[in-house]
């Protein structure tokens, strides 16, 4: 049987709910940007809300900035928009990280690693002090649940699929570092257990379960506009 057709009246209340997401993620990350000052080293994330970020701290005009991206794709964008790019090596700690997120739980909890960049973005995020995570309202949920990011080693990556069931491949290119991104399908009861269990098992790179002892503070964009919930980790 044919699929069902998008009826005239799903249609525009699908674009409108889009058009509302993009217009949410468009303020958390005004927000965030008013958070930068001259001569910071900054973090960058990566994702959708991260591509509304590098406009907005473009525009702020700050001096002295240094950022560094967590991904190919926005180091091509914050190059483009004539943002200071530096390798974590070379910058060394940072002031702030910035970095969107997939799931944020009440406590804190962060799923994150949708586009597949969260090793990277988990380096950045504990290299700064500060770590600010910005999202639109529909990324906050009662409780956490598969898919859980996973950055694998290439070799044997069937055996460690194995050891770490139900969980399977993303079938998409390699990351920047040669692993390989896969899902964890399992349930999250406790997302510290599981947090354990998946860093401990062999082949695993990281996974994309960030504790709320990383994250300084969430920005969380709906309705009723930017809301800041102090996140775990210690402001200083
Ligand atoms: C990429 C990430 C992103 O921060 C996360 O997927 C959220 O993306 P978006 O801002 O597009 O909703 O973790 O690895």
């Amino acid at each position: 049987m044919a699929p069902p057709r998008a009826t005239s009246r799903q249609q525009p209340s699908r674009l409108s709910d889009d058009a509302e997401i993009a217009a949410y993620k468009r303020a958390v990350a005004r927000a965030a940007a008013e958070l930068l000052e001259d001569g910071m080293r900054v973090g960058l994330g990566t994702g959708s809300t991260v591509a509304h970020l590098l406009p907005a701290i473009a525009e702020r005009g700050l001096t002295g900035l240094c950022c560094v991206a967590t991904s190919p794709a926005t180091e091509r964008a914050a190059r483009a928009l004539e943002l200071p790019i530096g390798e974590l090596d070379e910058v060394g700690e940072l002031d702030v990280a910035i970095d969107g997120a997939d799931q944020i739980d009440p406590r804190g909890w962060l799923v994150k690693g949708g586009g597949g960049a969260h090793t990277r973005e988990k380096i950045v995020a504990v290299s700064a002090r500060r770590f600010v995570v910005i999202a639109s309202a529909e990324k906050a949920v009662e409780r956490l649940a598969a898919p859980v990011p996973l950055e694998l080693v290439r070799f044997g990556v069937q055996r460690t699929l194995h050891s770490l069931a139900p969980a399977q491949l993303r079938g998409v290119p390699r990351t920047p570092d040669g692993g390989v991104i896969a899902d964890y399908l399992g349930p999250i009861d406790d997302p510290a257990e599981l947090a354990t269990r998946l860093s401990a098992a062999t082949g695993v790179v990281e996974h994309g379960l960030f504790a709320p002892e990383m994250v300084s503070v969430i920005l969380i964009a709906g309705a009723l506009g930017v809301e800041h919930r102090a996140g775990a980790k210690p402001e200083g």
